[in-house]
């Protein structure tokens, strides 16, 4: 690494022109990165190259590891884990050649139909900081800038260009700055800013945010790069505190590397206002309304190459500032060691990343319900029955999609494990996979590459959803041929999936198309019926007391049908629990269209603190399953759990939870032991019945046990006051040791 005064010449050395185009990103000259600072030739910087994204490399044409979606990470409430995750991500980029990673999005699950849920973490915002901290440790090992994303209150899909997130400083201090915070103390070299507005400002512009809390509080000493046409004018963005500029993404015949930076802009890009190229087809369709709302306007975007140069000279921006902006983007990337080319090796084991998906996607798989169904013993007749039995779900649509090598079916998954008889009826046609780069034409900058995947957005999946005389589309949709298929089966397993991509909120948190009367269905017609589901975050489970089990998968990825025949089969126990609470859409507190998707341009945060688990505790009725909730398939209990606090030692204050889990079933399982705290009543000041404080996931042998601590820091008993900062009212505090917000097993007091 070169030192900070060799950081400070280079600054010194570089012309207003150089320091402009250091800092303002273009077009990839090898059409292969999502976004790319050009570097200064004559003083020897290299170039910066960035790639999305949360889910796995995504480059044109090119494949990578497709990952199970973040929210699965979430769900395995294992920060250990996370961060061996992020180091593959991390070593991937790498691989590819780039040197930055746009993730991980931490941004808090605040609406359940957020078309970007399955890109995010948690509602709950100790659990967010402790995956995303996880994550940008682990990219960051592989010498990979990290850029935790979208900076802030990114919480909707809709409007989300324009949108103003109206909170106050205790709901934004306690809710959904953690996990920024939490990622920038983990190391991150970049943050990315949100596209929407804060109270009024727009983030690129948000100089408080920017540069008060994120710079100045935090210690950040990285940049800020902006969303893709995420500014609104060059100089208030600059002042405010943003240090990169993106422009859009040249998309489909565009994504050549024929562009070349400084274009005039006729391309198709992700980051279109619909103005033009609507399809692809014709220059002039505007977009459709829908996802016109979810997109950015090009036109406010103001390249930084060509407005801070002028800016200097005229005196509205301080040479000190852009100094500053390319000091950052020097420093981060000697961090990395692009200045002296001292960076770790570029080496994937692509095996051992797959082993680490299947890992990541049957540990954060959550078993919702189970009468003793599951595991299915081998020799089982199983009716495979749903519209995703012949797709692995990688995730939803837009700047998160990759494009995997290889890809396990359920029903590859299934035959493969099988020893009893598998017989496929999917008894519903596939469900159209969405994707935001469709409504934009060209072709995805992701994609598989047309080798006959189905993944979301596709066109092979519409071709084949629109050929209603094709056979095979009627055999699919054959619901009798599924119920005869359950009816003589020992078990009927359903495949069912949501469809959601960036740019566009699901219009609702039930299952598309009519595959809840495909459950009911099989149900009422097999023996025992389980049912399988690929999800972007909440779900409606409107037959979950007519099943017999109900596996919860998330997007897995690659390795869907493995890791799906794992779980079903026993080999592996579902080690998820619920990083958001399922409950029916009219229960959120965004049921209220203020809040969401907004009126006039603005969306209330009225509920305040009160999101998730913590609306649920606040109210009535009980949730359908509760933040932390998920089964194993053996049993657990806790016994001598005891509280320590730290008198001396370097974290002083901090209390240690310790107990120890006991697994009484016959069976290996893993637990995830959770702590909630319930702070005292204190007279004019209102909390959340509980907070989440942190967890522990635990394989616990048959018949075993293990003894498991889990810390708290002050934040665990500290409510922030806009006045006094974070404050520890004093008084008793109930430290619960359980299994979800909603079943505490043990509970401790501690005095604070
Ligand atoms: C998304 C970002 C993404 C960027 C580049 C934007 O539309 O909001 O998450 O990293 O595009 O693809």
């Amino acid at each position: 690494m070169a030192t900070d005064d060799a950081v400070s010449r280079l600054v010194e050395a570089l012309t207003l022109e150089e320091a402009g185009r250091l800092v303002s990103g273009t077009t990839d000259p090898a059409g292969r990165a999502t976004g790319y600072l050009g570097g200064v030739d004559r003083l020897e910087v290299p170039p910066l190259t960035l790639v999305d994204g949360p889910l796995g490399v995504r480059i044109p044409g090119e494949s990578a590891t497709a990952f199970p979606a973040p929210i699965a990470l979430a769900a395995t409430f294992d920060a250990d884990l996370a961060r061996e995750h992020g180091a593959a991500l991390g070593r991937e980029t790498r691989a590819a050649g780039a040197d930055a990673l746009l993730a991980p999005g931490t941004n808090l699950i605040r609406v359940p139909q957020g078309g970007r849920n399955f890109e995010y973490f948690a509602e709950d915002p100790v659990l967010s900081a402790a995956t995303a901290a996880g994550v940008v440790e682990g990219i960051e090992s592989a010498d990979v800038i990290a850029t935790p994303k979208h900076y802030v209150a990114n919480s909707q899909e809709t409007d989300r260009a324009t949108v103003s997130a109206e909170i106050g400083e205790r709901a934004l201090r306690e809710l959904y700055l953690p996990s920024f915070r939490a990622a920038v103390a983990a190391g991150a070299g970049s943050v990315m800013s949100a596209y929407n507005r804060v109270n009024g400002t727009r983030m690129s512009d948000h100089r408080r945010l920017l540069t008060d809390v994120l710079k100045e509080e935090w210690g950040f000493d990285g940049y800020v790069v902006s969303d893709w046409y995420g500014t609104e004018g060059a100089v208030d963005a600059a002042a405010a505190g943003l240090d990169v500029e993106m422009p859009g993404v040249p998309m489909g015949d565009e994504a050549d590397g024929a562009d070349e930076p400084g274009d005039d802009g006729d391309d198709v890009e992700a980051g279109d206002d619909g103005t033009d190229g609507a399809d692809g087809d014709d220059p002039a369709d505007p977009l459709p309304p829908e996802i016109a709302r979810g997109m950015p306007d090009p036109e406010t975007c103001e390249p930084f190459d060509e407005a801070l140069p002028a800016a200097v000279r005229d005196g509205s921006l301080p040479r000190e500032r852009l100094d500053d902006m390319a000091a950052r983007v020097l420093r981060t990337m000697d961090r990395v060691g692009l200045l002296d080319g001292d960076r770790a090796p570029a080496d994937v084991d692509a095996d051992a990343h797959r082993r680490l998906t299947f890992r990541v996607a049957t540990r954060g798989s959550v078993l919702l319900e189970n009468d003793g169904v599951l595991p299915l013993p081998a020799d089982a007749d199983v009716a495979l029955v749903g519209p995703a039995v012949d797709e692995a779900v990688l995730g939803g649509g837009g700047s998160s999609e990759t494009t995997p090598e290889t890809t396990t079916t359920p029903r590859e998954g299934l035959e493969a494990r099988a020893d009893g008889t598998v017989t496929v009826a999917p008894g519903h046609p596939p469900v159209e996979g969405i994707s935001m780069f469709d409504f934009l034409g060209g072709d995805d900058v992701g994609g598989d590459g047309g080798d006959g995947e189905n993944e979301p957005g596709e066109k092979e999946t519409r071709e084949s959803d629109d050929s209603a005389d094709d056979p095979a589309t009627d055999d699919a949709a054959d619901l009798d041929a599924a119920v005869a298929a359950a009816e003589v089966a020992d078990v009927a397993v359903v495949v069912v999936r949501d469809a959601t991509t960036e740019a566009l909120d699901r219009d609702g948190i039930g299952f598309p198309d009519r595959q809840d009367e495909l459950v009911e269905a099989v149900a009422a017609a097999a023996d025992r019926t389980v049912v399988a589901v690929a999800a972007s975050g909440p779900v409606e489970l409107p037959w979950h007391d007519a099943v017999d089990a109900v596996l919860l998968n998330w997007y897995p990825g690659q390795v869907h049908g493995d890791a799906l025949a794992a779980l079903l089969y026993g080999d592996a126990d579902p080690g998820g629990r619920l990083p958001v609470t399922f409950a029916p859409e009219s229960a959120y507190p965004t049921a209220d269209r203020r809040r969401f998707p907004g009126v006039d341009g603005r969306v209330s945060h009225d509920e305040g603190v009160l999101v998730g688990y913590r609306w649920f505790d606040a109210r009535d009725p009980d949730p359908t399953y509760p933040f932390g909730h998920g089964r194993s398939y053996a049993a657990f209990e806790y016994r001598d759990a005891a509280l320590d606090v730290d008198e001396e030692g370097e974290e002083v204050g901090d209390v240690a939870v310790t107990v120890t889990v006991e697994n009484v079933a016959d069976r290996d399982g893993r637990e995830v032991v959770q702590t909630y705290v319930r702070p005292p009543r204190v007279a004019g000041v209102d909390r959340p019945v509980r907070e989440f404080a942190g967890a522990e996931s635990v394989a616990v042998a048959a018949g075993g046990t293990e003894t498991v601590t889990i810390r708290l820091d002050d934040l665990a008993f500290s409510r922030y006051d806009p006045e006094a900062g974070w404050t520890v009212d004093p008084g008793e505090y109930v430290v619960e040791v359980g299994r979800s917000a909603r079943d505490a097993r043990i509970e401790l007091t501690v005095e604070r």
